[in-house]
């Protein structure tokens, strides 16, 4: 089978093609229907002139309706004004699905197209993204290969929380209560001891309560976990991975960043080393733009955005406050009032992709700051477990899918970086 990327060249040229696909767009044009012709590859123009075809050809090119999939078969020939260069002169024309008025012209709002996300994925911008996160998820995959690192299959049915319990989503577990995962981080930290460097994709949930930009309650997250690494040693594997899959979007999807109209000089300075800055410094930076914020605050989305317009590739923002910053993570010994964790924002506005730390170790310790922040010990003695059988020094961290794709397809919501996007008041289709 020939797609239609494969034929727009000259070696084609004369020859005769069969193409399959669906109707872009149709155009009558004297005694000539111009159909443009889609597949997962790119588009072509292809000519049915009355003058030449049979009758039924050309009865089935006037009945032929937009996004109605279609056999065509003809030769492929030279035409400067087609776009790409190349157009088939169509000899025979099959119908396989006649399609009924297709509810998507091209100037609907947001909320329609949602309504209709089943059939406005097969749109150029979402088959484009689609592209884009193809690559980045075997990128992805392709540097922990590369690097020695373990795939592992966490649950998603967990018994406790990972992140804060005020955005789990409750689901029944046959006569019990269960969450739907929203980290694979605690089950990761109990995999090092048999694989040492382990990492998982799987999807997260978040109840999260607002619609944002940035914000799905499903989304892939990329982690990885491992032993004896430090915050310095975890935080060169998180601009390490983040590079290598910037540079093979930049090197395998040049034209659906095209596409996109995606400037990519922000993407080539992507190189490691990353900035790195301490939630100090994050503050002063603030504090001097104007902006009210004090020492203890959380950087929300707009702090973020400001932060990210003084570098011009993504940085690192380290040691927060403990009080902003999840249980887990161990506390800097130099100075207890912050932990050793570290965030990784994209530039250009975009903020946050990748949250990570060090995990407290030790039992005592660990023990005593899950009833400090609330929890309850008793659904965290398997996770304690850990720090009393040969515990070990660890790091890691969560990589979340679509703020990638978001910030390297250069998109302003995070919706169109996964085909079916989930928000709150929002399950369909
Ligand atoms: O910063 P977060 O909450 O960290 C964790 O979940 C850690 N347990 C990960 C780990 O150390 N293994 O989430 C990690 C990343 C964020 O940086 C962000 O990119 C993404 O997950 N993320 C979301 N993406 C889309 N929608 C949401 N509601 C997201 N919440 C987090
Ligand atoms: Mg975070």
């Amino acid at each position: 089978m020939v797609f239609i990327a494969d034929v727009k060249c000259d070696e084609w040229v004369s020859k005769p093609v069969v193409l399959r696909g669906w109707v872009h767009r149709k155009m009558f044009v004297g005694g000539k229907v111009f159909i443009v012709l889609r597949d997962s590859t790119d588009i072509i123009q292809c000519v049915i002139d009355r003058s030449v075809v049979n009758p039924d050809t050309w009865a089935k090119a006037e009945k032929i309706t937009r996004e109605s999939s279609c056999v065509v078969e003809g030769v492929i020939s030279k035409e400067p004004r087609a776009p790409g260069g190349y157009e088939v002169k169509v000899s025979r024309l099959s119908i396989v699905g006649l399609s009924e008025w297709f509810p998507i012209r091209g100037r609907e709002g947001v909320d329609y197209l949602l309504d209709h996300r089943h059939l406005w994925i097969r749109a150029r911008k979402m088959q484009a993204i689609l592209k884009v996160k193809h690559t980045v998820l075997k990128a992805g995959r392709e540097y922990f290969l590369k690097n020695g690192w373990w795939e592992v299959t966490p649950p998603i049915l967990t018994g406790s929380a990972c992140e804060s319990g005020a955005t789990q989503f409750e689901v029944k577990y046959f006569d019990q209560k269960a969450y739907l995962s929203q980290s694979a981080q605690l089950y990761l930290e109990a995999l090092i001891y048999a694989l040492g460097k382990v990492w998982s994709l799987t999807p997260s949930f978040r109840a999260e309560k607002s619609r944002t930009r940035r914000h799905l309650a499903e989304y892939w997250h990329l982690e990885a976990e491992a032993a004896w690494y430090g915050m310095e040693d975890m935080m060169r594997v998180v601009e390490e991975l983040v590079s290598y899959i910037v540079m093979k979007v930049l090197e395998e999807r040049e034209s659906e960043l095209k596409f996109l109209s995606r400037d990519v000089k922000p993407l080539e300075r992507a190189e490691p080393p990353y900035p790195r800055i301490k939630y100090d410094e994050a503050i002063e930076i603030l504090q001097k733009k104007g902006i009210n914020i004090k020492w203890g605050d959380d950087l929300g989305a707009d702090e973020e955005r400001v932060l990210t317009y003084e570098f011009d590739k993504p940085f690192f923002i380290t040691h927060f406050p403990k009080e902003i910053k999840a249980f887990y993570m161990k506390l800097d010994p130099k100075d207890p009032r912050v932990v050793l964790g570290f965030d990784l924002l994209a530039p250009e506005g975009y903020g946050e992709i990748v949250g990570g730390s060090v995990r407290e170790d030790d039992y005592k310790t660990l023990y005593n700051r899950i009833i400090e922040v609330g929890l309850n010990p008793k659904e965290y003695e398997w996770y304690l477990d850990l720090r009393k059988y040969g515990t070990v020094p660890h790091s890691g961290f969560g990589l979340g899918i679509e703020r990638l794709v978001m910030w390297v397809a250069g998109l302003d919501h995070i919706r169109d970086a996964i085909p079916f996007p989930r928000f709150r008041e929002r399950l369909y289709p």
